[in-house]
């Protein structure tokens, strides 16, 4: 399509001391750069203040306030709808080589100021350097993987001909997109709900997190630079009163894009429903919600790869992934062995600061902290605790830092197993055989990712076939889906299955056009 192949961008190799010395750099400068400031609002081109401001907080050390942002006033609200609605106008009839050409032009801007925007995220969800560039690298593959679909879908489809029509199917884009986001892909979420919606030609209200909203913030500005124009993304701020709701009612939003709880997942479908008065379409509603991912190791599963993906995928950024492992469900032959090598490397992980790239960090805040340590209070009353279960000492910091914890023999009824924590907290559930294993795997509202680990083609089949599951991942660890490549989003009450980074995922934010012409 007129690009070089693509590429996964790869990872930094911390391990290597120069590398390392360079991230600090970053941190340093970042703090030198951001750290006290006020960041604005932007509407129709315009960068402007709210009325008032929120504090940043830092979840490694609470009582450091990083930045402020602005709360926008229902006015701005309406006037950002407005803004991004003319905007629509010229960029629905946008040439798709010059949007593909933005995003390559963001994703050359953002190579280059990688370790900025991982220091960024670090000071404001708690992820430690690897996890940070995790993500940071999926935004610059996102920028890559968007180009390309831009092209690929303004070309439409081919259709059965017939005698004497000429006929073509095309894909146009739909309008107004809000999209709403959550503190822990802060970056990564929001860009690949975005970039659906404008490489469609479509327009955007981009709402952050509260928490996380400069990794969010730094982006648009990067597309601005990239020369996407002004009225394409309107970036809002503030609180939910304001920007939650009123948003999603609005009459002229067009379609809602959002990833987050599944209790606000359920909230705006059922607000979206409803047809506001002077509103001429069913809005569209993109749902991606929580998770609880089960790693099913069966009695012929490599124990040892299957240790590390489980540890990898429950502890990265302390659990706190719709991805992440929470149930681990193994055949009665090898549970034991597993739970110990499990418990092993989970006790060796260091607790500490994302800054300082300790392996655990800690939760995002305060509230976050207590709900999580509710499950872990009930669960020494109905399960076997193994590991963790407490606070974890972070010396002078004051954050949510939690120990990692295992609770073993968990009752598939017990909301261990059944509810999303979304903290440190990982549960084993011994199986009788491998189908059993599925079974179990499968006794969940959820079905986003799983994990399974055979070497028996007869199983691995069976799993193919049975689980539940948007991301099915084969002797691997069921988090780090790649974009343009592992195609993310899930079955049952994990959402609407939007498949970001997936050959399908532009279809979201457009429209089918037939037109047929008599010669
Ligand atoms: N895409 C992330 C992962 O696969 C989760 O949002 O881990």
């Amino acid at each position: 399509e007129g690009f070089l192949p693509f590429e996964h961008e790869p990872y930094f190799a911390f391990g290597q001391p120069e590398v390392a010395e360079r991230q600090r750099v970053a941190y340093r400068e970042v703090r030198e750069k951001y750290v006290g400031q006020s960041f604005p609002l932007h509407i129709g081109g315009r960068a402007v203040a709210g009325e008032g401001t929120f504090e940043v907080r830092n979840p490694a050390d609470t009582r450091e306030v990083v930045w402020r942002f602005p709360r926008a006033t229902p006015a701005q609200l309406e006037e950002a709808i407005r803004c991004a609605g003319e905007g629509y106008q010229e960029w629905r009839f946008s040439d798709p080589l010059q949007r593909a050409t933005i995003f390559k032009r963001a994703a050359e801007l953002l190579r280059a100021r990688r370790m900025e925007f991982n220091a960024v995220m670090g000071l404001e969800n708690g992820k430690n350097w690897a996890e940070a560039d995790g993500e940071v690298a999926e935004c610059v593959d996102h920028f890559e993987v968007f180009a390309r679909e831009t092209l690929k879908w303004a070309q439409g489809k081919a259709v059965y001909p017939m005698q004497g029509e000429h006929v073509t199917t095309i894909y146009e884009p739909i309008g107004v997109v809000a999209v709403i986001s959550p503190w822990n892909f802060p970056a990564a979420i929001p860009l690949g709900m975005s970039l659906g919606a404008i490489a469609a030609g479509n327009t955007v209200v981009w709402k952050p997190a509260s928490e996380t909203p400069l990794s969010s913030l730094l982006l648009v500005e990067l597309l601005f630079e990239a020369g996407l124009p002004r009225n394409v993304i309107q970036f809002l701020t503030g609180t939910d009163e304001v920007l939650g709701d009123p948003l999603v009612d609005h009459k002229d939003i067009r379609m809602i894009a959002f990833t987050g709880s599944k209790e606000i997942g359920c909230r705006i479908m059922e607000r979206a429903a409803k047809v506001q008065p002077g509103q001429r379409w069913l809005k569209k509603v993109m749902a991606e919600m929580g998770g609880k991912d089960p790693t099913v190791v069966c009695a012929d599963g490599d124990v040892e790869a299957a240790a590390v993906g489980i540890v990898q995928a429950a502890f990265g950024y302390a659990g706190q992934k719709c991805s992440a492992c929470s149930r681990v469900i193994a055949e009665e032959s090898v549970y034991d062995a597993l739970l110990e090598r499990v418990v092993t490397l989970a006790r060796e992980l260091k607790v500490g600061s994302p800054e300082e790239n300790a392996a655990l960090g800690p939760v995002i805040h305060a509230g976050s902290a207590e709900r999580i340590m509710g499950y872990v209070e009930n669960g020494k009353k109905t399960a076997r605790l193994v590991l963790g279960g407490e606070r974890a000492d972070a010396g002078e910091a004051e954050g949510g830092y939690i120990a990692p914890t295992i609770f073993a023999d968990v009752d598939p009824r017990d909301p261990l197993f059944q509810e999303e924590i979304f903290g440190p907290v990982l549960s084993f559930t011994k199986a009788r055989d491998w189908r059993h294993a599925i079974e179990l795997a499968n006794d969940s509202e959820y079905g986003l990712t799983a994990a399974f680990y055979s070497r028996d083609p007869e199983k691995i089949a069976a799993a193919r076939r049975l689980m539940h599951v948007g991301n099915l991942y084969v002797n691997r660890k069921c988090t780090g889906a790649l974009s343009g490549t592992h195609a993310f989003g899930g079955y049952g009450m994990s959402g609407t299955n939007a498949k970001v980074g997936g050959p399908d995922y532009l279809f979201w934010f457009l429209q089918t056009k037939t037109v047929a012409q008599k010669y």
